[in-house]
């Protein structure tokens, strides 16, 4: 059980709680959190601080803290990267779903060990910029064995671990992604199911149908997962809708949705979660956020890092590229890479700051979390707890 510890002198803290301070951020001036055993034990005002048995103080001498950012979708087990199929891309050739068998073949190629050692240092990359949960999708196996193994490795890091059991037709499958999907539904899903929390699909044009993609959907929720979607990315397509009536937790990316597609998810308990890094990366047109803010769908924002469409693991980043190039408010924005992510997880213990919340804060060099998305590219974070621990 974590020390108890009393971070004060915070000059604005962000809690995602409206009854505990202003606005929907619950932003607190002069405030103070009291950390331990693994749990948010008291938060208020400096001037308020309990006074009692604290094990040591930390002074942020008025530096902004806030809940660790929640990555809701990263893709962190793979071989091999593709640096040149990048450079290729920004001298102009197109994003296509095909390059994700240049990393099947990777995956497939690389030891445990190594699928291990790209997972660990892609989560100390993402802790140093503030994330503090992150979710891990297979989906670069895409054979049982394959699949398996991957979902182990995720587990070392996580425990929000995706079946991606349908990211791209497999060469041994080719030109019969149909039988590709019978195989999905009858092998993969039974044999890794236990090892996963939800399960995925590429549900897109050059992947998986709409047809193809309910039948996977359907298998995994069928043997215990909760649906999460890739949809609607590269063109318009039934991502959205298929993820709505499924009753996904997610459906991610949403660059080409329709207004029936916006009144869906209004209307559902689905998460839209935004992907701007995958966007800059791929010259992709950003999603319309404010259609989709203003019909009051939950927006999350995640770093979807992978080796095609989106080698980064940093959230500020995400923050940042949400503002400038989708016009979210920089309070919305933070708001959609904490709570916003915590609610693409169906997780109510993380991204905000309220007794018994896990003990996840981070606190940046900035004074206010405004600068997040003010100051982009300068690594502001300065103290990372997760469970109560200084990581
Ligand atoms: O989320 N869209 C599908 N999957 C990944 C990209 C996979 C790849 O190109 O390797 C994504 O962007
Ligand atoms: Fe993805």
């Amino acid at each position: 059980m974590s020390p108890w510890v009393v971070v004060d002198n915070i000059g604005t803290l962000v809690t995602n709680d409206p009854e505990a301070g202003e606005g929907r951020l619950g932003l607190i001036r002069d405030a103070a959190v009291v950390l331990g055993d693994g749990v948010i034990q008291w938060v208020g005002a400096h001037a308020h601080i309990p006074q009692g048995s604290a094990d040591a103080t930390v002074d942020l001498e008025g530096r902004a803290a806030l809940p660790g950012f929640v990555d809701s979708h990263a893709h962190l087990v793979f071989g091999g990267d593709r640096a040149e199929e990048f450079a290729a891309r920004m001298a102009g050739t197109a994003y296509a779903a095909g390059g994700i068998r240049t990393t099947v073949a990777a995956t497939r190629a690389a030891t445990d060990a190594e699928l291990s050692a790209t997972a660990a240092r892609l989560v100390a990359e993402s802790v140093r910029s503030g994330t503090t949960t992150i979710e891990c999708k297979s989906g670069y196996g895409q054979s049982v064995v394959d699949e398996l193994r991957s979902l182990e490795v995720a587990a070392e890091v996580t425990p929000e671990t995706t079946l991606l059991a349908a990211h791209l037709t497999p060469p041994e499958f080719d030109g019969d992604t149909d039988a590709y999907v019978r195989m999905v539904c009858t092998e993969m899903i039974p044999a890794c199911a236990p090892n996963a929390r939800w399960i995925d699909v590429f549900c897109e044009t050059g992947a998986f149908d709409e047809h193809q993609s309910r039948a996977v959907l359907e298998a995994g929720i069928a043997a215990g997962l909760t649906a999460r979607v890739h949809g609607n990315q590269l063109g318009p397509g039934a991502g959205v809708r298929l993820a709505v009536e499924l009753r996904a937790a997610s459906v991610d990316h949403v660059n080409f949705v329709t207004g029936e597609d916006v009144e869906a998810l209004a209307s559902g308990d689905t998460v839209a979660t935004l992907l701007p890094c995958a966007d800059f990366s791929t010259r992709n047109r950003y999603p319309d956020a404010r259609a989709l803010l203003d019909a009051g769908v939950t927006v999350a924002l995640a770093s979807d890092c992978n080796p095609g469409t989106s080698y980064t693991t940093s959230i500020p980043l995400c923050i940042a590229l949400a503002v400038r190039e989708m016009h979210l408010s920089p309070d919305e924005a933070v708001w959609a890479a904490t709570a916003g992510g915590a609610a693409a997880l169906r997780r109510n213990d993380i991204g905000h700051i309220r007794v018994g919340a896990k003990a996840d804060l981070i606190a940046l060099d900035a004074p206010t979390h405004l600068h997040l998305a003010y100051r982009p590219g300068v690594p502001l974070v300065h103290e990372v707890w997760k469970d109560g621990y200084r990581r």
